[in-house]
């Protein structure tokens, strides 16, 4: 391929500007031309399109969002909105397409490879949830802003004796959750994967009272339900002086991490090495350390984001 076109959609991530810079060099020192696509699927549809050349994406690689901006375009889901879609990339002269986002964005790139315009899909989100990748672009620094925050509330929390349900995004997936709570030293780590027993959490919070502790850390995920119904519930078993404090979009902010950027340069250059000897209909990934690139109706359709439920384990054990 000579001339392909990238563009960031559904929940932004720290990250997805390295990825877009990745792509867009790489492409270029592969005598390639690379056309930037604002606002994910709504600005493909409109035909929001322009080229990119290397100082676009000068003084971008520390930048958290995304420049090329994104969009929730529902109306992507439908035929005519792809059919449209494809027109404008007919109309560019583009011959293939980078897709960086979440499960949500993976599908209309999958929708596209289907009606045969080749995309690749580059997982940029911080939920972690994608199938075909260990990792995602975000996931690093969104954990290490939910940790600084756990390590304040720790503060606060041992000076007034308190529990804090701390609620972290990560829609329906358990990721940020795991690896912040273990990271921060979490009393209790709640996710949508794992059942939990909240007169046993009850229990555990009057335990550690018993012994003297301090503080009790509850990093809660939301996607098992909200800080606030939490606590609710919490209190028919007692008063825990609890506290909530919803992280909300503050996570999804921010200078990406190194590991981030790193992530996103191999898989943005990746996908241009792919692209260029016309190989399409791909999800980039990072499996055991080794970049890769899975099928994408294969990858979307018969595997699941699985988190690393061991670290839950983990965390049982070394929490009390
Ligand atoms: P994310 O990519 O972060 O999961 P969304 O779920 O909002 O975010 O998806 C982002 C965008 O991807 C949607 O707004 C829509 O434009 C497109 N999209 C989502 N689902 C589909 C689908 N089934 N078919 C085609 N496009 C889709
Ligand atoms: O997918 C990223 C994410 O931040 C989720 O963690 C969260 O559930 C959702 O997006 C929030 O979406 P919005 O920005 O549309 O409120």
């Amino acid at each position: 391929m000579k001339r392909i076109a990238i563009l960031t959609s559904g929940g932004d991530a720290p990250g997805m500007n390295a990825a877009i810079r990745a792509v867009t060099r790489k492409a270029i020192h592969e005598g390639m031309e690379v056309y930037g696509i604002n606002y994910g699927y709504a600005g493909l549809v409109a035909g929001d399109i322009r080229k990119l050349d290397v100082a676009d994406v000068g003084d971008k690689i520390q930048r958290g969002g995304t420049f090329l901006y994104s969009a929730r375009y529902p109306e992507f889901a439908t035929e005519k909105g792809q059919l449209k879609g494809i027109e404008q990339l007919k109309k560019f002269g583009i011959e293939g397409l980078v897709v960086i986002g979440g499960d949500g964005s993976y599908q209309g790139a999958l929708a596209l490879t289907k009606r045969g315009f080749p995309a690749v899909g580059l997982p940029g989100t911080i939920d972690n949830d994608i199938p075909g990748t260990d990792f995602t672009i975000g996931f690093d620094t969104a954990i290490n802003t939910v940790l600084e925050s756990v390590d304040r509330i720790r503060d606060t929390a041992t000076s007034h004796v308190r529990t804090f349900i701390i609620e972290v995004m990560g829609r329906g997936a358990g990721d940020i959750a795991l690896w912040a709570g273990v990271a921060g030293g979490a009393d209790e780590i709640i996710i949508p994967e794992h059942e939990f027993d909240m007169k046993a959490v009850a229990q555990k919070i009057k335990e550690g009272r018993d012994r003297g502790k301090k503080h009790c850390l509850i990093i809660l995920a939301e996607g098992v339900m909200g800080g606030n119904d939490f606590a609710e519930k919490l209190a028919e078993y007692g008063d825990f002086h609890a506290r909530v404090t919803v992280l909300g979009h503050v996570v999804r902010g921010g200078s990406p991490s190194a590991r981030d950027r790193v992530l996103a340069s191999k898989f943005g250059s990746h996908a241009v090495e792919l692209l260029k000897v016309g190989k399409g209909g791909l999800c980039i990934g990072i499996r055991d350390n080794e970049i890769v690139a899975t099928d994408i109706v294969d990858t979307l359709e018969n595997h699941k984001h699985k988190p690393d439920l061991s670290l839950y384990e983990l965390n049982h054990e070394i929490s009390f």
